[in-house]
């Protein structure tokens, strides 16, 4: 790898980061069932209909990966607490989900590793999916209850505490392109979404502050998404996907305003009064979690409705996604964030990483493309913070191969290989240069 930890600060941290559904194994300890059990019981939602039933079976083995995560040399660890394990209905507590919950804070901190912990990574319980999930407003006061259950339970021990996870995939990506539970494809119900999740983020906030949490912040992420070509139309299609992907989110949360752009795309779905929430929403949070894969240049699209655009064919390398690396694209979206959203607040890059198809050969995973990925994102970081962005700590995603939502165990993530037929852990290559670099 390129760099070493001389280079950062010294109170940066590097970590890894996890989510709940998609290593836990959802069959345990009591969990009730979540839109991501249901949406992948429907065929055609997630190849070969996989679900997080049993997934890296880090509920029992979570001492192990810990352990793994520790000898890396790291500092921080990612991880999200799932609603559906605390509340299985989504209202009644589940005592055996916080009790993990509490050996798991217990082992993160025995190793000294510095929990960051997150509310919602995804893990809505059916039953309040079955009212309507995001699109009813209800389902934002519920959050706002589990999140005073967990945090009387954990919050004292935490390091840092996000509210949601990556809002666009939660509302847009779900209910407008349908790639996510629930698979809507409404144009209604995401605007209603895009706010509520908002709001959701606002709620917990204020249960957070109530008491006395000072480590709170949301997840949001981020694509580089510049026009294909300088065509005018070209050029409106990019900034409207700039508008709904990039700037809808952290202008609400950091201003209390949404893009007119889109707002003009959503005409009267939005849920009435929208406008009162938004103090609530933009009450000031103590840290900005970015989360960088990918670019996608933008294409008009005038054989659609609003928005009328697409993703140009890929011009870069890809990883095993299809996406196109851009580290440059991380740098640009750090930088952007401190320059025109939040100042001298804290940055995370709380996700940042590639699937490749990673193989175990004599023992070993050899994976060079991800070394030099990694090393590239890390070191766009570093250029961040010499541009003035205060950047404090990168985590890789993932700590292990996982379920990778509708691409099920197809796409592999992770520092460290898992065998879905053993669950058999063996930390690939990048694991052991990341582990040398961050040694250094
Ligand atoms: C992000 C998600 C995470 C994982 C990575 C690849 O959008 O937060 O759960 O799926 O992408």
């Amino acid at each position: 790898m390129d760099f070493k930890r001389s280079d950062f600060p010294k109170d940066f941290l590097f970590g890894a980061a996890t989510a709940a559904y998609q290593i836990e194994g959802h069959k345990f300890g009591g969990a009730g069932s979540t839109h991501w059990d249901t949406f992948a019981a429907t065929p055609g939602n997630v190849i070969r209909a996989e679900d997080g039933a049993l997934a890296c079976d880090h509920y029992h083995r979570y001492p192990e990966d810990l352990d793994l995560l520790k000898d890396a040399g790291m500092d921080a660890y990612r991880f999200s607490t799932s609603w559906a394990r605390v509340m299985p209905d989504g209202r009644t507590v589940n005592p055996e989900g916080l009790d993990f919950y509490d050996r798991l804070t217990d082992a993160i901190l025995e190793r000294g590793l510095k929990p960051f912990q997150t509310l919602y990574h995804w893990e809505l319980p059916s039953a309040l999916a079955d009212k309507g999930g995001w699109t009813n407003r209800d389902t934002t006061k519920y959050f706002g209850d589990y999140t005073d259950v967990i945090t009387d339970k954990i919050g004292d021990r935490m390091a840092s505490i996000a509210t949601i996870n990556e809002p666009w995939c939660v509302s847009f990506l779900s209910h407008f392109l349908g790639h996510h539970a629930p698979g809507l494809r409404d144009l209604r119900a995401t605007a209603r979404a895009m706010h509520h999740i908002m709001l959701a983020h606002g709620e917990a906030m204020t249960r957070l502050r109530a008491k006395g949490m000072d480590n709170c912040g949301i997840v949001l992420n981020f694509e580089h998404s510049p026009p294909a070509n300088d065509e005018p139309a070209t050029i409106a299609a990019a900034n409207l996907q700039d508008a709904i992907y990039n700037r809808w989110f952290i202008e609400a949360a950091t201003k209390g305003t949404y893009p007119q752009e889109v707002l003009d795309g959503f005409g009267d779905h939005m849920p009435a009064g929208w406008q009162d929430d938004m103090t609530q929403i933009s009450q000031k949070m103590d840290w900005l979690g970015v989360n960088y894969y990918t670019r996608h240049e933008i294409v008009h699209d005038p054989d659609t409705v609003w928005p009328s655009l697409k993703a140009a064919e890929p011009t870069l390398d890809l990883t095993q996604m299809g996406w196109e690396i851009y580290p440059e694209g991380l740098q640009d979206v750090l930088t952007r964030m401190s320059q025109d959203y939040v100042g001298d607040m804290p940055i995370y890059v709380t996700e940042n990483g590639m699937a490749w198809d990673d193989r175990v050969e004599n023992g070993a995973v050899f994976d060079p493309v991800r070394m030099q990925y990694v090393s590239d994102h890390i070191m766009a970081a570093k250029h961040a913070i010499a541009e003035g962005a205060n950047v404090k700590g990168f985590f890789y995603w993932s700590l292990l191969d996982n379920y990778e939502w509708a691409f099920g165990y197809e796409k592999r993530f992770g520092m460290i290989h898992v065998d879905f037929d053993t669950l058999k852990r063996t930390p690939k290559a990048s694991y052991h240069a990341l582990k040398t670099a961050i040694a250094r």
